[in-house]
């Protein structure tokens, strides 16, 4: 078991490779429906360079397109939440319906052939599941079967009953593969996050790869915030238990050496009393993931600079860098 050539991490075409055949085709975590619960909410995110936007119609339906103008192609939404009636180009002010009809496409002029029922925004589609929003470009097949045994494996947590109090979003200088492969182990805990190593049984930390997603658990010592249980989902997207609560995430690459992390928390109990316990959970885990991105800009630039070719993986530990490599090299034909 090797790890992956080193120059698929740093390939600008490799790049553009992965975001038509594993970005474009899969379902991305968008966070909380909660985010869209009323009429005219809508999340506007970035999926690996493709602008999208989902919003919650007047008639209540869910509904998601490219975050693309029809006349000359200017983004329309900033990335981030809000609340709209209509959708107005900043550029020049064609202004589109919550359900992408083009309704105003001012000061433009008589043209005989141009009928605005011909240029709506280009649909997506979109999808819920348990409390989460997801949206696919062109999906290769539906959300459950991506996800796939994961449903049995949340299929006792509330999941679905907590809220999301709070959203972060964090920027590194690395892959996003080399941010997923350190996520998939728990082999670099000792090295890597000294006082969470000593608040986890590291001895019986247990890894396997499943279909769709990698399990990662360790029975935790009093007064961690952890659950002891972490997962990732093919092709980007996490979920950890916490106690009373859990956090999502989702690994987005910006360039072939720039990432983002989109971070929702969710917990149980939404009262004030609970916040400054949850406000110290959420710092807890946002230092140990900063110990991450230090160890994954530095392993970036050893790949780009042609000083490293593919190690070996460790069978005990790294299973599920090997399921998630084993995905890509599929997903590029490689
Ligand atoms: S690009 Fe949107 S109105 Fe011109
Ligand atoms: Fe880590």
């Amino acid at each position: 078991m090797l790890n992956l050539d080193p120059r698929l991490y740093v390939d600008p075409a490799v790049f553009l490779q992965e975001r038509n055949s594993i970005f474009a085709r899969s379902w991305q975590l968008l966070g909380p429906v909660s985010q869209v619960a009323e009429r005219g909410e809508y999340v506007s995110a970035d999926i690996a360079g493709i602008k999208i936007f989902a919003i919650r119609g007047r008639d209540g339906e869910l509904r998601a397109f490219r975050n693309v103008c029809r006349h000359r192609g200017a983004q329309l939404l900033e990335e981030g939440t809000g609340r709209c009636a209509t959708v107005r180009c900043p550029y020049h002010q064609w202004v589109f319906a919550d359900d992408g009809r083009l309704i105003n496409a001012p000061w433009f002029g008589e043209d005989k052939d141009f009928n605005m029922a011909d240029w709506p925004l280009e649909p997506i589609h979109v999808a819920t599941w348990r409390g989460l929003l997801f949206v696919a470009i062109d999906p290769q097949e539906d959300l459950v079967s991506q996800i796939g045994d994961l449903v049995t494996e949340l299929g006792d947590e509330p999941i679905e009953t907590y809220t999301a109090l709070k959203t972060d979003r964090v920027i590194f200088d690395a892959n996003w593969k080399i941010y997923t492969d350190n996520f998939v182990e728990g082999y670099h805990i000792p090295g890597t996050h000294p006082s969470f190593f000593a608040a986890i049984d590291f001895e019986q930390f247990k890894t396997t790869a499943h279909r769709g997603f990698v399990r990662m658990t360790a029975p935790p010592r009093d007064g961690l915030f952890y659950r002891g249980k972490w997962l990732w989902m093919w092709p980007n997207w996490t979920l950890s238990l916490f106690d009373g609560g859990m956090n999502t995430s989702r690994i987005n690459p910006i360039s072939t050496d720039r990432t983002e992390q989109i971070y929702h928390f969710y917990f149980a109990d939404t009262s004030d009393a609970a916040r400054p316990a949850q406000e110290k959970t959420i710092a807890g885990n946002l230092a140990v993931v900063r110990e991450d991105y230090e160890v994954c800009v530095s392993t970036h630039r050893n790949y780009a600079s042609g000083s490293y070719s593919a190690g070996p993986l460790s069978p005990r530990h790294e299973q599920g860098v090997h399921y998630f490599q084993q995905r890509v090299k599929e997903s590029l034909g490689a």
